[in-house]
């Protein structure tokens, strides 16, 4: 089996294991990348009755409706049971690092709106400290060259994100920055720090949003991580 397969065969597990979290009839907020497209899958498959489920990206909606699950508009609900997503790090406190799709800044409004966040992630991602995978942050379009400055100030290398040769455009109509270099040893601070920069729309740290579990993906099974 391809090193690729293998880890999709851990998405796939984790994605199962996280439908016991799923109460019928619940309103959820469901997130964004492939872990949770497996986690989409499974939910469609798995025949769970639900009262409807909130989006945290364009892409993730269109998939959610391809397979016939309920999508509501965050503006409709007032609380959501459960918030599924993946992440591209999660330390040993369920902080994490997010936005590696982009889709950070509806991740953290929906994340912000659920009882409990569920973290679906194959061990890949479990670090001791934030910070090797490049930190994404939106940003304003014209804050850009400010907002690269100021990390280069906190000894991080900004670059903004491309797609196809151009500036990447979320679905908020902004673009992306991925920090390279910064060690993020004190996750609630930096959050704090770096989402009062003006221009700065939402830092990938999830550290006031962290997860509540974390369902890790191994090769002998799912270990359930609770912070
Ligand atoms: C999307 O913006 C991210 O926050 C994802 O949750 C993260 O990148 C994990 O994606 P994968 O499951 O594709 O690794």
């Amino acid at each position: 089996m391809s090193q690729l397969s293998s880890q999709d065969a851990l998405k796939a597990q984790v994605a199962q294991a996280a439908l016991a979290y799923v109460q019928p009839h619940a309103l959820i907020g469901v997130g964004t990348g492939s872990t949770v497209n497996f986690f989409i899958d499974a939910l469609a498959h798995s025949g769970i009755p639900l009262q409807g489920a909130v989006s945290s990206s364009v892409a993730s909606t269109q998939r959610m409706q391809s397979l016939g699950i309920p999508v509501v508009d965050v503006s409709q609900v007032d609380a959501l049971s459960v918030y599924i997503d993946g992440a591209d790090e999660i330390d040993g406190h369920g902080y994490m690092i997010k936005g590696g799709g982009a889709a950070l800044t509806r991740e953290k409004i929906v994340a912000a709106q659920a009882q409990q966040f569920v973290c679906i992630v194959d061990q890949s991602k479990r670090v001791d400290i934030l910070g090797a995978f490049p930190l994404p942050v939106e940003v304003i379009p014209m804050a850009v060259p400010h907002i690269i400055r100021q990390f280069a100030a906190l000894g991080g290398r900004a670059v903004l994100r491309l797609r196809e040769g151009q500036a990447l455009v979320t679905d908020n109509g902004q673009h992306i920055v991925d920090v390279h270099g910064l060690k993020l040893s004190d996750p609630l601070a930096q959050e704090a720090l770096i989402s009062q920069w003006p221009g700065v729309v939402t830092v990938g740290i999830f550290a006031y949003q962290k997860a509540d579990v974390c369902l890790l993906a191994t090769p002998s099974g799912v270990q359930t991580l609770r912070y």
